[in-house]
């Protein structure tokens, strides 16, 4: 990818309430299930934060410090300017590279992000910054149903190799130190009306403008492909959110 396709997407992903699937209720349910308790002043961290719609619902239903990390400094100043919370610090940085002290977290959410350092890196990587039964909370593809066509099959392969069923991600979560509290799936809603539908708009948009370089319609055909790929097989692949708790 050119740099001016980075800034492209970034450009139009900083416009959206999220940048990937998801939703307030669903962040809210994932909050319930971690058993956290809002009398309790917690230090969390949410890797991957995008402009922050999940740090908003944390925000609002825990109390404490949030550190809300991102790789793009666009999505934290559009955070900045949508959380206005002395409780919320952002900084900026990779997620694979932290400079917090070991055992200096409750709870490490990060909503469609891990994929970027691959889940069980990520699990074993996060597992010393949370505190003794600190309480992780991820969002990550995962396959929906035992069987399915080659075609999506070999799509998921060539995207990110480690998609696999919530037993599998679930087993993955115990090998590395941790015991699930729950688990869900997200709902079409989330992928079809809060993400891409809202994609869908922005493309809309900036089709209209016949000017637009060849390098960045490549982008834009590219999310085509992916909401094409989303609608066409979305029986077979979803989000699960995964909360578990460190007990080693
Ligand atoms: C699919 S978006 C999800 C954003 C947000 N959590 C949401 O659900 O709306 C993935 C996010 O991870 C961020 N990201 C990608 N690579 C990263 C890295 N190495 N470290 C930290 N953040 C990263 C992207 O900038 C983006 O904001």
């Amino acid at each position: 990818m050119t740099e001016k396709q980075l800034d492209f997407i970034i450009s139009f992903h900083k416009k959206l309430y999220r940048q990937g699937p998801g939703s307030d209720e669903e962040t809210l349910k994932a909050i319930n299930f971690t058993g956290l308790s809002e009398s309790t002043e917690l230090s969390i961290l949410d890797l991957g934060c995008g402009t922050g719609s999940q740090t908003n619902v944390l925000a609002n239903h825990l109390n404490g410090t949030i550190t809300a990390l991102d790789l793009f400094q666009p999505f934290l100043d559009e955070l900045e300017d949508r959380i206005k919370s002395p409780n919320v610090r952002t900084f900026q940085g990779s997620m694979d590279d932290l400079n917090f002290e070991k055992e200096s977290f409750d709870l490490i959410w990060s909503e469609g992000a891990v994929y970027n350092m691959g889940f069980e890196n990520g699990l074993n990587y996060l597992h010393p910054f949370l505190k003794k039964n600190g309480v992780i909370a991820l969002s990550e593809i995962t396959w929906l149903t035992n069987e399915r066509p080659a075609d999506i099959e070999t799509y998921w392969n060539a995207e990110y190799p480690e998609i696999d069923s919530a037993q599998g991600k679930i087993k993955t979560l115990h090998e590395s130190g941790y015991q699930l509290i729950d688990h869900f799936i997200l709902s079409e809603e989330s992928w079809l009306s809060n993400y891409y539908g809202a994609l869908e708009m922005e493309f809309a948009v900036l089709m209209e403008d016949h000017s637009i370089e060849e390098e960045l319609k490549v982008v834009i055909q590219s999310y085509q492909n992916e909401i094409a790929t989303y609608k066409t097989f979305k029986e077979y692949f979803g989000y699960g959110f995964y909360i578990a708790k460190k007990v080693n």
